[in-house]
């Protein structure tokens, strides 16, 4: 279906900009951005690299590098204003037809995601993702996209990353809606309802949409891979283990096997009882809601970046995620850098984690959805650390498709031009074009990067 190289990825928020523009309404992004300190250097995402206004050229770059596809997410507060299908604000739908039209006529199909974390204020306003209504109004969303765009649309992604809405947003608030105050109950009820409204999405598609748009639909998950930091000390091994249950296995468990894992099960419901609460903070899914989310998976939509150390860490009673998971994690110090302090380059780790994952979920279908290195400082256009980081990974992910027969269908790197790295703002630089901030017209300029992944693109793989 795939060839290997395909995608490249822009997102709403992160590139989009028009953040008011045709009616578009306020997102849990706009309001975070525009809060003093929550952002590196007060950047926001106001007009970020004017995506919105700027669909042929960044076409254009696409075609440049000869990409098959494009991944890009829609945002739901510009299409719908207030969260609900009551107003739908045809300018925004417009706007996503106009890209999508553009990206099929340059023979590139779209790749797209219903949430990548900008969810409409107003739904935040009225309890966000901690309230379940927001489970049938995902559901709605859902719907109108997929009615008015999947003639078009072949390949759906529902939520970008639950791990870090969850986790980030709800538990240590250094993302949008920026909450910290439950860090060991708030992220897993956050949670149980992402892999809900996923399903239920899910299952609209399949029962409602399939046999006449003939798409597929899956959600993307995001995991570092965890290595004993003292490969021979058992307690590091499970350490391992278990923080690999507490990361990927928090939303692969219940979609690809049904229900939550042992791991997760048995400790927080330990701790929590341990702490005098009557019931685990990890909430239940009941007998039906475990088959009903079993399976709402066409694929396994992967996003991947690095590899962590672990060795266990006892955080006593602290009712926290971190304390649950009861690990430290560090990297290796011959690891290189990049501009992130969580993303230190180990392209070991990627192999290991698609066996994982072929491993441990029945040897799903996998697209790689993301994988990418950034930069910080001065700009320099020979970014040879970054078609460094891209040859290792990839070669670690052909081996683990040609040698151990992971089946992986398609490869995304993130991403496409230099952008708003969430609370880092501009600061960390992920493109393989660089965006020149000061220039009004927010000139792309192909980094050295570009050209190489020109070239994989153009082999398939590496050059003979
Ligand atoms: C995860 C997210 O999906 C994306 O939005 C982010 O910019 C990259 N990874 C890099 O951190």
């Amino acid at each position: 279906m795939y060839s290997l190289f395909k995608s490249l990825f822009l997102f709403t928020f992160q590139i989009e900009g028009g953040w008011r523009a045709d009616g578009k309404g306020l997102s849990i992004w706009d309001k975070f951005a525009h809060t003093p300190l929550k952002v590196f250097n007060d950047d926001n995402g106001d007009i970020a690299c004017d995506s919105y206004n700027k669909i042929e050229e960044d076409v254009a770059i696409l075609k440049q590098l000869k990409v098959t596809h494009y991944r890009f997410s829609i945002s739901w507060s510009r299409v719908l204003p207030d969260g609900t299908t009551k107003h739908i604000n045809e300018a925004g739908i417009n706007y996503y037809h106009r890209l999508v039209d553009a990206l099929l006529a340059a023979n590139i199909e779209p790749h797209v995601t219903l949430y990548h974390w900008d969810l409409p204020q107003a739904l935040q306003d009225t309890g966000g993702w901690e309230n379940e209504a927001i489970v049938f109004k995902f559901r709605d969303y859902a719907d109108l996209i997929f009615s008015r765009f999947g003639h078009k649309v072949k390949f759906w992604i529902t939520i970008n990353e639950p791990y870090n809405v969850a986790n980030i947003g709800h538990g240590y608030g250094t993302a949008a809606p920026g909450i910290s105050l439950r860090p060991g109950t708030l992220p897993y009820i956050v949670g149980h309802h992402l892999i809900k409204a996923h399903a239920e999405a899910w299952h609209l598609y399949n029962d409602t949409y399939r046999a006449s748009q003939k798409g597929i639909i899956s959600i993307t998950i995001n995991s570092d891979w965890t290595e004993p930091r003292n490969p021979y000390k058992q307690e590091d091994i499970d350490a391992a283990r278990r923080v690999l249950q507490f990361y990927i296995g928090w939303f692969a468990h219940p979609i690809f096997n049904g229900d939550y894992n042992d791991i997760m099960k048995t400790v927080i419901r330990e701790r929590s009882l341990a702490a005098g609460l009557p019931k685990s903070r990890l909430p239940e899914f009941s007998l039906e809601e475990i088959k009903r989310i079993k399976g709402t998976y066409d694929y396994f939509g992967f996003n991947h970046y690095t590899t962590v150390l672990t060795s266990p860490v006892n955080y006593g009673k602290l009712q926290h995620y971190d304390a649950d998971r009861g690990a430290g994690l560090i990297a290796d110090r011959t690891w290189l850098d990049s501009g992130s302090s969580w993303l230190k380059v180990s392209p070991f780790g990627f192999r290991k984690i698609l066996n994982f994952i072929k491993k441990e979920y029945g040897n799903p279908p996998i697209i790689i959805t993301e994988n990418g290195i950034s930069e910080r400082g001065p700009f320099n256009l020979n970014d040879i650390h970054r078609s460094y980081y891209y040859e290792k990974y990839i070669n670690q992910m052909l081996k683990a498709y040609l040698l151990d027969d992971v089946d992986i269908r398609g490869f995304t790197a993130w991403t496409l031009m230099d952008n708003l790295e969430w609370a880092t703002g501009f600061e960390e630089r992920f493109g393989l074009f660089y965006v020149n901030r000061s220039d009004p017209n927010l000139p792309r300029v192909p980094k050295a990067s570009a050209a190489f992944y020109t070239t994989l693109i153009n082999c398939n793989g590496f050059p003979d």
